[in-house]
């Protein structure tokens, strides 16, 4: 049996802000972007404990993989049967990470099927709690939870559970200021994740809702924490983190815009190969021409690509920019979320 709970090192240099796991998202190519503008500490995707003991190496390896240029990177398991988790820790022992993070949060449909992630809190809280300590005592690395509020108007089933998880062994824990059935939309709760953090001697850290760097700014003067994670707001937007670390909104201009797209682009070819990265870079483009007035067919285009010199075409187009309308709406809208530099 390892003990994660001996060093009380903590593991994050505060303040800083952490890019979230985000599944079908945060694989290295992604976290590389974000990494080239400042992004310290990352996530994998989620794994499923249960393929990651079971399941086809290969999907294994891209979902693990880890550039020996970073820095920081933890990975995340969603699962609940103790057996496998168990298993599945002493795999994550053999590999290169620097925190074990369980999913207690996942809404989605798949997850909350098995009775896993927020569902498993919800109809399962004493079983959740023992999945985690199994984590905790078999991990070589510090363990920590990822979990949304369990009330948008009373602390208390949240901050009662978040405990449990720090008795448990929890070196840190992540709360998402939103209830399981309202998935990623409506307000963020911060009330409830303050009322966390001032209860526990962890860190917490706060999520939910930090899609530029306003919006993170506000999550930690709201609740108090040091620390925020960043998920829907990296996407197709690496610029985040540096204009987190400078503290102002500093977007790209439309040239570092289009070589970062480009970057990215073909790290996803080197990733996973020419065809499947073509095919899975769709998404990954889409995210980078959402909202900043990009033409309509420009961005349909995108879902019909299939190979390099495609992409070269659409960069083409890319690089003569957005809309006349879109610099006007950026000029009477300094909140907008999605910003370049003019
Ligand atoms: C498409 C998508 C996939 C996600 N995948 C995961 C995941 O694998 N693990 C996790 O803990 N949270 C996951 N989340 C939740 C985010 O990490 C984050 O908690 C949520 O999006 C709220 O943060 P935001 O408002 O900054 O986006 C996902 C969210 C989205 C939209």
């Amino acid at each position: 049996m390892f003990s994660s709970q001996l060093t009380n090192l903590q593991i994050y240099k505060l303040p800083n802000s952490i890019l979230a796991p985000i599944a079908g998202h945060t694989d290295l190519p992604m976290r590389l972007s974000a990494r080239r503008h400042g992004c310290r500490y990352a996530f994998t995707e989620m794994v499923d404990a249960g393929s990651l003991v079971f399941g086809n190496y290969k999907t294994n390896c891209l979902l693990i993989a880890r550039d020996p240029s970073e820095e920081f990177l933890g990975i995340q398991l969603v699962g609940s049967e103790p057996e496998i988790l168990k298993k599945a820790a002493r795999i994550v022992n053999e590999h290169n990470f620097d925190v074990l993070d369980f999913n207690l949060g996942c809404p989605a449909p798949k997850v909350a099927k098995k009775g896993e992630g927020a569902t498993f809190v919800v109809q399962r809280p004493d079983e959740a709690v023992a999945a985690f300590s199994v984590l905790a005592e078999n991990s070589k690395i510090p363990v920590t939870a990822k979990m949304r509020i369990l009330s948008e108007a009373d602390p208390e089933p949240t901050v009662r559970f978040a405990l449990r998880l720090q008795e448990a062994g929890a070196r840190a824990l992540t709360i998402h200021g939103r209830i399981m059935k309202n998935f990623y939309s409506g307000p963020v709760f911060f009330k409830m994740i303050r009322a966390v953090r001032e209860a526990l001697s962890i860190p917490v850290i706060a999520n939910g809702g930090a899609l530029t760097q306003p919006l993170y700014q506000q999550l930690l003067d709201e609740t108090g924490c040091d620390c925020g994670m960043v998920a829907r707001g990296a996407c197709g937007n690496p610029w985040i983190f540096r204009e987190i670390g400078a503290g102002r909104i500093d977007p790209p201009t439309l040239e570092e815009f289009a070589e970062e797209m480009r970057t990215h682009f073909y790290a996803m070819l080197d990733f996973y190969g020419p065809e499947n990265g073509v095919r899975i870079s769709r998404k990954t483009l889409l995210e980078y021409l959402r909202g900043r007035g990009f033409p309509g067919e420009l961005r349909a285009s995108v879902s019909f690509l299939n190979s390099a010199e495609e992409f070269e075409e659409l960069l083409k187009a890319v690089r003569c920019g957005p809309s006349p309308r879109y610099w006007q709406m950026l000029e009477q809208n300094p909140g907008m979320e999605r910003r370049l530099k003019r």
